[in-house]
């Protein structure tokens, strides 16, 4: 199949050679947005004008003037303001394309030009830690990423990087030890893992004996003791069931597969240190092993450290985020490293790529990004909180998603059989808690606010469903076969339909646009977007009440919308029911 474009790349290539020709030079670009005053507008005219010394007007007759392959793609073109270009597409154009998306499985989304074996670091709770709200986001923001990656055709390694190694898990152990490997057994299955943390800290904190014990422990445990491992592993295994209790509930890609934790990168770290000293790059700085990327500065003004060892043996967090980047690069073969992490983490991660880089272990054309991501908020624009005030449990807030969608879809469909309605919540609610995430610029807070995430208006995950299931109840009614209506050429009259049929072409555009920046917030307003061109395109444009071929079309114009719907909620994660 000829891959088809959204119409105003269309638009922007047909246009491009006149530009060129006025300007005098290649590589001009037309500027096509789309616009109200008609399909599309062309603003590159204004730039040409700054360049060669004249008006933009006396530009874009002159564009107009040299234009010559709008042909079959516009039906007409005009100089407005002080030198704009309004377009408007030629129907039978649009009809066109419609058909050849509509006959694509893919929706028009093209494949990457370039693919990439790709790392996505997400999620990554800590063991014997409680997963909490801050996890929600690294969950939901790489799961969309990997899936949209997949789907463009990159080759894309899914990390778990959680938390599972260092000097508290001496403590951990000599605690379980306490309570007996059942009882502790127990205690943890219940997914109380901070109960379990803050009463090893307070014995740590208590006494002395404890606090003996647990570190002859954490020597142990770095010495490769068989039984002390052993343990560890039962600690870990507890957690991660933990984690996989919620991936589950959630609907995220991760398992037990992607489990690369910091301990997995515990044999690397002597190497780190010895790499870097070879290289000349360590330096000592209060007893400490460090490194000096340039550009960093504390408080005072004076360059600041990038500390990989305390003392003989001390690794940390940053030494095992650089022995990452040697593991990811190196034995994988990566050629982009994605780090959904929070955005306090900037400096730490910044600082570690320049390390990487200053060492050679990170350089063109392979790069590492950090996806970063701010804050979950109450409606007190304070850190989320439960309502007796403790850090709000991640499996709490799913469990009341699902609560909450039920009675919003009993309210709103009475008469949807209790079994479905069971399923249909369940997409509700998660949906809605996903959409909310990811529906905001990832780089802002945002404020977690269950009404109006489950509202059946706005820029929802329900709203958007909700289209969805209702083109689904049309064809419940039509008693046509839907694949029957992918090999006709709709006719596009009216402008509902117009702007519905642009919308849904512009599915591939959206896609590009969201991997461009790793911003999954752009294929949302964009799909917020078409289910905005489809609710004021069913409001003027009769369907089935349709005469023949005027219905078919308009039938094959929902069919498609249904499917990118679909196709685009799949790719954020979230399900589309079929009726709610
Ligand atoms: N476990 C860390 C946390 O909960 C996040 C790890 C992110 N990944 C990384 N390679 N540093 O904050």
């Amino acid at each position: 199949m000829n891959h088809v474009a959204d119409p105003l790349v269309t638009l922007a290539a047909r246009l491009a050679p006149a530009f060129e020709a006025v300007a005098g030079r290649t590589g001009v670009d037309p500027v096509v947005r789309p616009s109200d005053r008609a399909d599309a507008q062309a603003n590159g005219a204004l730039a040409v004008a700054k360049e060669i010394g004249k008006s933009p007007r006396e530009v874009a007759d002159a564009v107009v003037a040299a234009a010559n392959g709008l042909q079959g793609v516009c039906a007409s073109i005009e100089v407005a303001g002080p030198g704009f270009l309004n377009i408007v597409f030629d129907n039978a154009f649009l009809g066109g394309e419609l058909a050849k998306v509509a006959a694509d499985d893919r929706l028009g989304v093209s494949l990457a030009q370039r693919t990439r074996k790709i790392v996505v670091d997400y999620s990554a709770p800590n063991v014997a830690k409680e997963m909490h709200v801050g996890h929600l986001r690294t969950t939901v923001i790489g799961d969309a990423l990997v899936r949209m990656l997949e789907f463009v055709g990159h080759e894309v390694i899914r990390e778990n990087h959680i938390g599972d190694w260092g000097t508290p898990f001496g403590m951990l152990i000599e605690h379980l030890l306490d309570l007996g490997e059942t009882e502790a057994a127990d205690h943890l299955s219940l997914g109380d893992l901070d109960g379990f943390y803050k009463q090893a800290r307070a014995k740590f904190d208590a006494s002395d004996e404890f606090k003996e014990r647990a570190r002859a422990r954490v020597v142990l445990l770095q010495g490769g003791d068989g039984e002390t491992s052993r343990l560890w592993k039962l600690l870990v295994g507890l957690s991660t069931r933990h984690f996989n209790a919620v991936y589950d509930r959630l609907g995220v890609l991760l398992t037990d597969h992607d489990l690369m934790g910091e301990s997995a990168y515990n044999d690397l770290l002597p190497q780190v240190i010895e790499r870097l000293d070879k290289l000349g790059l360590l330096q000592e700085s209060d007893g400490a092993d460090v490194v000096f990327p340039p550009g960093y500065t504390n408080r005072d003004g004076d360059p600041l450290p990038l500390i990989v060892q305390k003392g003989k043996g001390g690794f940390n967090y940053a030494t095992s985020d650089l022995a990452c980047v040697i593991d990811r690069v190196e034995r994988l073969g990566a050629d982009l490293l994605l780090y959904v992490v929070g955005a306090p983490q900037a400096q730490h991660l910044s600082m570690v790529f320049d390390v990487a880089r200053m060492a050679g272990w990170l350089s063109e054309p392979s790069e590492a990004v950090h996806v970063a991501f701010g804050s979950v908020l109450g409606s007190d624009r304070k850190m989320l909180k439960s309502r007796s005030g403790e850090p709000l449990k991640f499996i709490d807030l799913l469990d009341e998603s699902l609560t909450r969608a039920e009675a919003a879809i009993a309210e709103k469909n009475p008469d949807l059989a209790v079994e479905d309605r069971l399923a249909v919540a369940r997409m509700i609610g998660i949906g809605a808690v996903k959409y909310a995430d990811l529906s905001t610029d990832r780089v802002r807070d945002y404020v977690f606010d269950w009404d109006r995430m489950l509202s059946f208006d706005g820029n929802t995950a329900p709203y958007l469903q909700y289209a969805h299931a209702r083109i689904c109840s049309i064809f419940r009614r039509a008693e046509v076969d839907r694949t029957s209506l992918r090999s006709i050429v709709p006719v596009i009259a009216e402008p509902q339909e117009k702007v519905l049929a642009l919308a849904a072409l512009g599915f591939d555009s959206a896609v590009a646009d969201t991997l461009d920046k790793y911003s999954p917030h752009r294929l949302c307003t964009y799909l917020y977007d078409l289910a905005t061109a489809f609710t004021s395109f069913y409001e003027h444009c009769p369907v089935l009440k349709a005469d023949d071929e005027v219905r078919r079309s308009r039938l094959a114009l929902c069919d498609l919308t249904a499917r990118v719907m679909e196709r685009g909620l799949g790719l954020l994660g979230i399900d589309s029911p079929e009726q709610m």
